[in-house]
């Protein structure tokens, strides 16, 4: 039988927001109903940024927990698996071994990797350079072994992460052409919308631009936010004709509203039959009772045994990954059998 497995992660750096959702997890909660799913929690990812912040990320592990839950992640299903990066010793190992296949110059064209080190407060460290060789190890380590005709490896993320997939397959490549195949090259699946923008109509939703809506917000927060959404800026009164293909607002009724009122919607802004006031009172309605459900999920999720869903799922990863890693040392020569 063929193996079907889903390999994907989230740096736990805050709660989780609608840009996740949109991103990812929307597309991970479909997907666990007929893969073998492994979301890590990339809490040493997070160190790449976060190193000063040990408290933050403690406490964002168990966020991502509920949120994950919230959203319909099921740890329950045999199948499914949350997996704490940093109890997953093979992965380090494997990070070490891929940073000698990468040339630097890869490494230091990555554009992800320039986006993100523009925004650092602080020079990048050795680390953050490579964090995309330590994200192939994330997702290799969890390649079917031996690979067979028909397996999958899939990994479902946002549009910023597929520079860091083809490099995680330029590894692979450089890895079996070098020792002999052990790695099947992975697949990447771009959510449909890849990202939401912020509420400030910035290109995207992110905790430290400051234009988030979380995923436990309640009600009256996301009211706030909402009413402090930039809209088309041509359209000063109910009666000008709008733009809504310009507008945040309208973007985030295309994600989360009915899509059989879209058109209505865009035709009355444009007519200025509808104001943004009124416009932004429905966007209010439609997170709210889109998040409510989660809410609830969440919150009973925190009498869940949480430790143990990790603990279950880290194990799970580490016998997936001794396999790997027993594959890797034996194809790269490290094992010596002529030394006994
Ligand atoms: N880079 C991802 C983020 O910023 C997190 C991540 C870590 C990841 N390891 C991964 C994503 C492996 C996909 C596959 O959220």
């Amino acid at each position: 039988m063929s193996v079907k497995r889903i390999l994907t992660g989230i740096r736990p750096t805050g709660a989780l927001h609608l840009g996740h959702y949109i991103g990812a997890l929307k597309t991970w909660v479909e997907l666990q109903k007929n893969y073998e799913c492994f979301f890590l929690i990339a809490d040493v990812q997070a160190l790449t940024t976060h190193v000063d912040q040990p408290e933050l990320i403690e406490e964002s592990v168990r966020e991502v927990l509920l949120d994950f839950i919230g959203v319909g992640l099921d740890p329950t299903r045999e199948n499914v698996h949350f997996v704490l990066q940093s109890g997953v010793p093979e992965l380090t190992e494997l990070t070490t071994y891929f940073s000698m296949l990468t040339p630097f110059s890869e490494v230091e064209r990555n554009p992800t990797v320039k986006a993100e080190r523009s925004q650092l407060r602080s020079n990048p460290t050795a680390g953050f350079m490579i964090y995309p060789v330590s994200q192939a190890a994330d997702i290799l380590l969890f390649t079917p072994y031996p690979p067979k005709e028909g397996d999958q490896l899939l990994v479902p993320v946002g549009e910023d992460q597929v520079p860091h997939l083809e490099q995680t397959n330029r590894i692979a490549k450089v890895f079996n052409r070098r020792y002999g195949k052990v790695f099947l090259e992975c697949t990447a699946k771009v959510g449909q919308v890849g990202r939401l923008v912020g509420t400030d109509g910035g290109t995207k939703m992110s905790k430290s631009l400051g234009n988030v809506i979380s995923l436990k917000d309640n009600s009256k927060i996301v009211e706030n936010a909402v009413k402090k959404m930039f809209t088309d800026p041509t359209k000063i009164h109910r009666r000008d004709s709008g733009h809504p293909e310009d507008c945040p607002v309208y973007l985030y009724h295309q994600s989360f509203g009915d899509p059989k009122m879209l058109g209505e919607r865009a035709e009355r802004c444009k007519s200025g039959d509808l104001g943004c006031v009124e416009c932004k009172k429905d966007l209010i309605r439609t997170l709210n009772s889109f998040l409510e459900p989660i809410r609830e999920r969440r919150e009973k999720a925190k009498k869940a045994p949480l430790r143990e869903y990790l603990n279950q799922g880290t194990e799970k990863a580490r016998e997936i990954g001794k396999i790997t890693m027993e594959a890797v040392r034996k194809a790269m020569h490290l094992n010596y059998p002529s030394i006994n």
